[in-house]
Order: structure tokens, then sequence, then C-alpha cells
């Protein structure tokens, strides 16, 4: 069976730092399921389609690629907007769902992240890990990253954002946002995301199939 790694959490609480470099240490591939509903946002976008009809978010979800998700273009924050809105749809989340799964399934394991991977993609994974942060600690790293790469940006708007981003992840009636029963709870506000990882591996290691 291969050896997965799920990892969920709200917006900017560092589970995708997290993720890539625990792909990196065990040689696991990685991929990012936020980027497949930011994917299907922007097919929709760019093709002029409207952000409210289920049955074209679906088959745009469809012919989604997994091998040409280009994080740089996909992190836009309108494309991210639209993602939490075509990620509402249950028809798009079978689609998406279905191809994280043979993802996951392929090979000899996998770490994957995003909202849903330990309760709904891979309830079966070897190792589940809940990866959360105080929102406004989680607004000010955002706030941090794009004042780092020369842009402009308000806090009081990325806060906002952060606050009404958790409420659509977690309040949505498709899969929300929650921590599986058996993950691991990894407070990166707490322990910061050098410690998480440490963290992690220890959780990892201790088991012997990986
Ligand atoms: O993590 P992100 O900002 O790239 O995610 C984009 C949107 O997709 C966000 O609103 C949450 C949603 N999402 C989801 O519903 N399920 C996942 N497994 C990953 C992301």
């Amino acid at each position: 069976m291969a050896f997965i790694i799920a990892i969920d959490g709200p917006a900017a609480a560092g589970k995708g730092t997290l993720a890539r470099k625990l792909s990196d240490h065990y040689g696991l591939p990685h991929l990012d399921t936020g980027l497949t509903y930011r994917a299907t946002a922007k097919a929709l976008l760019d093709a002029g389609k409207p952000l409210d009809d289920e049955a074209i978010a679906a088959e745009m979800a469809g012919a989604i690629d997994l091998g040409w998700l280009d994080r740089s273009v996909l992190s836009a924050h309108e494309i991210g907007e639209a993602a939490s809105k075509v990620a509402a749809m249950p028809a798009v989340r079978v689609a998406l769902v279905a191809a994280q799964r043979r993802f996951a399934e392929t090979g000899k394991g996998a770490v994957l992240d995003g909202r849903d991977i330990g309760t709904v993609v891979c309830p079966d994974a070897a190792v589940k890990l809940y990866v959360t942060a105080d929102p406004e600690l989680r607004a000010r790293r955002r706030f941090d990253e794009i004042i780092a790469r020369g842009e402009a940006a308000d806090f009081d708007r990325i806060f906002e954002d952060v606050k009404i981003r958790d409420a659509r992840d977690m309040g949505r009636a498709d899969s929300p946002l929650r921590p599986a029963d058996d993950a691991h709870l990894l407070d990166t506000s707490k322990m910061g995301i050098e410690a998480a990882f440490q963290a992690a591996r220890a959780i990892i290691d201790a088991r012997s199939d990986h």
C-alpha cells in the first residue's frame, strides 16, 4: 500500500512549506490540492464562463492536468477567491478528488496537502497532520510574503480575507475543513514551521512502514 502523508489546515498555516519539506526529506511526490481548485477556477475565468454553473465547472475540473499546475500563475488573489467558490460545488469536488486519489495511489507513496485530505481524499493515509495557526499570525505571514516580493499590501484587508476564507472553508456543506479524528495537531503559532517539521518527522519515523 502507498505510504500517504495527508496534511490539512487553513490558508497560510504553513502546511505547504511543511508538505514540501516532508516531500524532499522522504523522497515522495507532493500534490498541493489547492492548486487543482485554483486551476479549475482559472480555466473558467480564462474561458469567460460563469463561476456559478456547476456543470461547466465540473467539466473543467475533469480536464485538469495535474502535471501542469503552475503555482506562480495560480497564486493570484482573484484566482484564490474564485477557487473558494468552485470548491463548494460537489460535482467539482468529485472530479478533483478522483484525480487526487489517482496521484496518491500511484507509486510508493505521496504527500498531499489541502483541506479534506485526511477526512475525504485519503481517509486511510498512514499519517495525518492538521496544521493550524492563529488567524492574525497567518495574516501577518501573508502580509510579510507580499511585502518581501516588493508588492504593496494592506494588513487589515488580508486579515479580513483570512477570516472570510476560513469561514467559507469550514462552513461549507461538502467536505468542510476539519481535523480527521486521528490527525496529529501541529500549531505553528506556538512552535514555528521548523519545529513542526521536526515534530512531523518524529511522528512519521515512529511508524515502521514508511
Ligand atoms: O489552499 P489554497 O488557497 O490554494 O486553496 C484554494 C481554495 O480551494 C480554498 O478556498 C480551499 C479550497 N480547497 C479545498 O476546498 N479542498 C482542498 N483539498 C484544497 C483546497
